[in-house]
């Protein structure tokens, strides 16, 4: 007994040890293009090895036009789940067979889950936000958002969730913030479209306690139009959803004395999330998050 037991943990999974996928391994993946980047497969391996799991988490480059064939052939394949992740996101909805609550009011999914050959879209996006802003204080606050696309979808969802009682959404086009005034706005929940030079107003600035960019302005080291922290209150956070650098948005904050939260915990707490969705156990936190580090601390 103790023989096969010890036997049995000398064949689990370790991280970056091969071969270590076998006839048994529950595969999930990410769907996306590009997604040679993406730090996900690296998290999620991480905690797999580190639970146990005889998991693996792959990529799954995938282009727009094969993207009903992929969603398809998961359940065809018998993968577990995925995440999805740009340009996918909103197209997706369309291809699975049933969306969450959350995943329709978001108007997004980055998490498909796989049952009984029924694919569920969900959103964890929207929690990962949730956890970043765990520790500032927002309700009934006035909070900016910048940008219009499907990250800022998420963000409003979880800022009305977090008790904002009013956003000035500031993109460039304003047509698309306009769209998302009229789908988001609601009795408690007031948005108000702006552009970019409400950024530098003191009437704009003076009660705002969160400025938060969704832009993938910053992904590639591009220069972030003036941000007039020093106008917002002391206590006032910006936090921007891309992860693992100091953008020039964040670099404006820290110059103005402001606290700054990066992407790297909404990255974090919506795999967390996605994990549990998946495997139905609580993900291994540090793992993730020193995997994310890149601190080998897997095993
Ligand atoms: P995502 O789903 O990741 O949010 P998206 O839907 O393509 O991606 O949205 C990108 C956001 O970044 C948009 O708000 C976009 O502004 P527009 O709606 O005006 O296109 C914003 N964005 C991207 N590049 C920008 C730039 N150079 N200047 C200002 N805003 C930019």
């Amino acid at each position: 007994m103790t023989a096969a037991r010890a036997g049995a943990k000398s064949r689990r999974p370790e991280a970056g040890v091969w071969p270590f996928v076998r006839g048994s391994t529950r595969v999930v993946g990410i769907i996306g293009d590009p997604v040679e980047h993406s730090l996900s497969p690296l998290m999620h391996n991480a905690a797999f090895a580190a639970l146990g799991l005889d998991w693996v988490y792959v990529p799954f480059p995938v282009r727009a036009g094969a993207l009903p064939a992929a969603v398809r052939g998961l359940a065809a394949l018998g993968v577990v789940g995925a995440n999805v992740t740009v340009p996918h996101k909103e197209a997706v909805g369309r291809y699975v067979d049933e969306l969450s609550p959350l995943a329709k009011r978001v108007g997004a999914v980055n998490t498909i889950v796989c049952r009984s050959g029924r694919l569920y879209g969900d959103n964890t996006d929207v929690y990962g936000v949730r956890q970043a802003l765990r520790r500032v204080k927002l309700r009934g606050a006035t909070a900016v958002v910048v940008g219009a696309g499907g990250a800022a979808r998420a963000v409003l969802v979880a800022l009305e969730a977090l008790g904002v009682r009013r956003v000035l959404l500031v993109n460039r086009t304003l047509e698309r913030a306009r769209v998302l005034r009229r789908k988001f706005s609601s009795g408690g929940f007031h948005v108000e479209v702006r552009d970019f030079s409400a950024l530098v107003e003191a009437r704009y600035l003076k009660e705002v306690r969160l400025v938060v960019n969704t832009t993938s302005l910053g992904l590639h080291g591009e220069p972030f139009p003036a941000v007039a922290f020093e106008l917002t209150p002391r206590e006032c956070v910006a936090f921007d959803l891309i992860y693992g650098r100091w953008t020039d948005f964040l670099r404006r904050a820290r110059a103005a004395d402001r606290k700054t939260i990066d992407g790297s915990e909404m990255l974090l707490h919506q795999g967390a999330e996605a994990f549990r969705l998946w495997t139905g156990r609580r993900a291994p936190l540090e793992v993730m998050r020193s995997a994310l580090a890149g601190v080998e601390t897997a095993r």
